[in-house]
């Protein structure tokens, strides 16, 4: 039996972050140039249901049965067998790897659980609609973060620009025509920040200042609806505007910090069209969307002003697009933090 590979990209949020937990749309796009991997391969010798998962980066080498259940790959691997209601699969090892880093904004915790999904769906034989992979990740996703807005399993299970919506039951999810190609410079600060500080920051902001946060989740759900426009209609000095209003609103949020500035101020000096931090902010990547044929010298100026790395990933122009509601199953915990 062959070993099946299966593989799933990064993602960046292009504006809507913090206010998307709160029922406000987002709009994100992969990021193919940082990967996760997963390859599962039969291991005829062992009996039949014994999983063996590697993890070399995170120092894991284990049998699935030894892992506590709620383990980011042992639930995500769980999470296909229960969907295909097989009990005791044919032996065999999951290797799994990452260029995605961590805590960054750059959604790796969902893009190891897609791919690793999809690896073991296949190696079973079954082949799982990008639906179907996006809500088991969604699953995974919720055992650690308690409250993720559900957009880093959707893009990256996607693999193409969506606008988000959560919904209870259904989310929003749509993929975006792209009238106009545009690059992004992706600056990391080299801070790592887990995701659910800010989002639990922000939380407490809100119970504290219900009318203040509401007022900034409000004004972000419109520029979002602003960017999806100038999306579709190429007007990528608008897209811009969008993204650098919308770090002003971050800031107010209080989930930016002085590196983030640091890197936009930088971004912005050199001329982009519009720069923001991405994720959960703190630490973490920061965009910034580059005029044609400037991505490169934006990212050497994050690079200059401190970036401790740089990616540049282009999305572009296509006409494919679907809409479709996603039920993913939110029913409890409207306390708990969320994280990437
Ligand atoms: O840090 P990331 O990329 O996982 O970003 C999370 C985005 C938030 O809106 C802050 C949280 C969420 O669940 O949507």
């Amino acid at each position: 039996m062959p070993a099946i590979s299966s593989s799933a990209p990064g993602k960046a949020i292009l504006v809507g972050e913090h206010a998307v937990v709160y029922g406000q749309p987002a709009i994100a796009v992969p990021v193919e140039q940082v990967r996760a991997r997963a390859i599962a391969r039969a291991a005829p010798g062992r009996a039949a249901g014994t999983i063996r998962i590697a993890a070399p980066a995170i120092g894991l080498d284990s049998l699935l049965d030894d892992l506590l259940p709620d383990h980011p790959l042992a639930a995500a691997v769980h999470a296909v067998l229960r969907e295909l209601e097989i009990g005791h699969p044919l032996a065999f090892d999951l290797r799994v790897t990452s260029t995605i880093p961590l805590a960054a904004g750059l959604g790796s915790g969902a893009a190891v659980s897609v791919a690793v999904i999809r690896a073991v769906a296949e190696f079973l034989g079954r082949r799982l609609a990008d639906e179907q992979v996006s809500r088991l990740a969604f699953e995974v996703e919720k055992l650690h973060h308690g409250t993720p807005s559900g957009i880093d399993n959707t893009v990256i299970a996607y693999a193409r620009p969506v606008y988000f919506e959560r919904g209870s039951p259904v989310n929003r999810v749509e993929t975006i025509p792209v009238a106009c190609s545009f690059s992004l410079a992706i600056g990391d600060t080299g801070v790592p920040s887990p995701t659910s500080i800010s989002v639990g920051d922000v939380r407490r902001g809100w119970q504290a200042r219900p009318e203040h946060f509401e007022r900034l989740f409000r004004a972000i759900g419109e520029l979002v609806r602003r960017a999806r426009q100038s999306i579709e209609g190429g007007d990528l000095e608008d897209l811009g505007e969008c993204m650098d209003l919308d770090h002003a609103l971050l800031v107010e949020m209080g989930v930016s910090s002085p590196e983030l500035d640091r890197l936009v101020a930088a971004a912005r000096l050199a001329g982009v069209l519009g720069a923001k931090l991405s994720g959960g902010g703190r630490g973490g990547n920061m965009i910034a969307l580059a005029g044609e044929g400037k991505a490169g010298l934006i990212g050497q100026a994050l690079l200059d002003a401190g970036a401790s790395r740089v990616i540049i990933t282009t999305v572009r122009a296509s006409t494919a697009s679907f809409a479709t509601g996603e039920r993913m199953k939110e029913e409890e915990n409207e306390d708990a933090d969320s994280g990437g």
